[in-house]
């Protein structure tokens, strides 16, 4: 007898050459037993609804998605998880039916969760009581902002290059912070602040090769500095950390956090990311 077809998963997104999602997600397979596949789906810029429909179509079960396509990914959802909801972006659809057979897709952001999940397990760092400075007002922070909060930090600072972009984040998330007790504020790049344990840096700065977009200081000795990037985009950054005499870390954690996340809602059951992570660093520390 032959075996079942896998169920069929994919990254949607443009460009997603580059994506190591397709990798992360086969070891999380053959390490869980699940019978599986992964495939890059690249959407073209003015047409990701209908690729990502024909993809569901044609019996696939879910999908991430990536830039530029988290806000087009929350319109298409017939339901959201309550932080995909906050973040108003969805990284995750699992391609759902009604009572009817009708699509009726959930999406889900697991973005934050992958990031607190990182912070929290395997750089060791609380972020209960503690005090944050979030970098940046566009789709990578307002992707974990929710989860930053229900992690219950003292305060979060968000700070931006245009105030009115951090100023528009926190009152969306107002409701939230005060319900989980945090402290929740948005500044200026230039006067964010001073002595925060964990920095969170959301701008895609660095991509433009642009600086660490804060002066020196701000961090509190031994605080732990975090770029969402990885790869050689994030070496910079992580330069600027070691100057401040904090602990650096790049998003491949975050990276591999978020895709367990999403792997564990599709197939309800949680992957070892610890040896997947190794791999990929290693990885990347061979070829870049
Ligand atoms: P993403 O989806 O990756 O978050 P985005 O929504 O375009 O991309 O947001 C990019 C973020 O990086 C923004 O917060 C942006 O600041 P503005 O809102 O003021 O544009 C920030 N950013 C980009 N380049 C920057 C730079 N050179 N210095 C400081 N902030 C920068």
């Amino acid at each position: 007898m032959s075996s079942p077809e896998p169920d069929r998963y994919a990254v949607a997104g443009n460009p997603v050459a580059h994506s190591r999602s397709p990798a992360i997600h086969a070891q999380f397979a053959a390490q869980t037993g699940e019978a599986l596949s992964y495939e890059r789906l690249l959407c073209p810029l003015d047409d990701f609804a209908a690729t990502v429909q024909a993809f569901a179509a044609s019996g696939a079960r879910g999908c991430n998605i990536t830039v530029p396509f988290k806000f087009e990914a929350h319109a298409l959802a017939a339901r959201l998880s309550e932080r995909a909801r906050l973040a108003g972006a969805v990284n995750t659809l699992r391609f759902d039916c009604d009572s009817d057979g009708r699509p009726a897709w959930l999406g889900d952001n697991t973005d934050g969760a992958g990031l607190v999940r990182d912070i929290e397990h395997n750089a060791a760092r609380s972020l209960a009581g503690q005090t944050v400075l979030l970098l940046g007002a566009g789709g990578a922070s307002a992707g974990v902002l929710g989860s930053l909060i229900a992690a219950r930090p003292a305060a979060i600072t968000v700070a931006n290059r245009s105030v009115d972009k951090a100023a528009a984040l926190v009152a969306q998330h107002a409701d939230w912070a005060e319900q989980h007790g945090v402290a929740l504020q948005a500044r200026s790049l230039q006067d964010c602040g001073q002595g925060f344990h964990i920095l969170i840096n959301g701008t895609s700065a660095s991509l433009a090769g642009a600086a660490v977009p804060v002066a020196d200081g701000v961090l509190a000795p031994g605080a732990l500095a975090l770029d969402m990037m990885y790869g050689p985009a994030a070496a910079p950054f992580l330069a600027w950390a070691a100057a401040q005499g904090a602990e650096g870390r790049d998003g491949l954690g975050m990276l591999v956090e978020q895709a367990a996340e999403a792997f564990a809602l599709w197939r309800g059951k949680r992957p070892d990311t610890g040896p997947v992570l190794q791999a990929l660093r290693q990885e990347l520390a061979s070829k870049p």
